[in-house]
């Protein structure tokens, strides 16, 4: 809970590389997603070239981290694998999840950069990647040393909850 905690939204970041073995790690903790029916229909390209992410930021309005963070991670769903259809995007979400979370527990700053479901930013992206039908982008990971220090933000609402039946709250 304490990784959970502290994960925040990472946009600017230093320009000190990212080890190797950090990337790897990262990876893999993508990798340890649940998935529908074991599907794993995930598919990751990463990205160092400064060229490469500079074009990365303007798949769409938000995207401008891309450009300036150390590392970027292309979460891509690879929906030929699918047994479980339509299910690719849920898995994909699970896995850049924990791709926050290992980055955090990692000391590095981090940010998810919608890209999935909106068609233009999956288009621009999957031009740009050259990527085959099959294969959808889903998200944008930035990955750096962090270069602001955000406060928390999460918290527990209680009023969201309801036990046993919707609407019905905890005497
Ligand atoms: C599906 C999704 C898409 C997001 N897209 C963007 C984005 O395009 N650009 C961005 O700067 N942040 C993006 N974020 C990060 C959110 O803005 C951020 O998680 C939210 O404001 C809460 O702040 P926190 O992550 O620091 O707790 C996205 C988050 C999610 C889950």
């Amino acid at each position: 809970m304490d990784i959970i905690r502290s994960r925040r939204s990472i946009r600017r970041f230093l320009p000190d590389e990212v080890k190797q073995e950090d990337i790897e790690g990262i990876l893999e903790a993508a990798m340890f997603a649940p998935s529908a029916g074991n599907q794993r229909p995930w598919e990751f390209i990463v990205v160092k070239n400064e060229t490469r992410r500079e074009q990365m930021s303007k798949a769409g309005p938000y995207s401008r981290p891309a450009a300036k963070a150390p590392v970027v991670i292309l979460i891509c769903g690879d929906s030929s694998r699918e047994t479980h259809k339509n299910y690719w995007p849920v898995d994909c979400s699970a896995a850049t999840e924990n791709m926050l979370l290992e980055a955090t527990a990692r000391n590095l700053g981090s940010v998810w950069l919608g890209v999935y479901p909106r068609q233009e930013r999956m288009e621009y992206l999957s031009h740009l990647f050259q990527l085959p039908e099959h294969i959808h982008p889903f998200a944008m990971v930035c990955i750096g040393y962090a270069n602001e220090k955000p406060a928390a933000r999460g918290f527990y609402d209680p009023s969201r909850v309801s036990w046993e039946e919707f609407g019905k709250k905890k005497a």
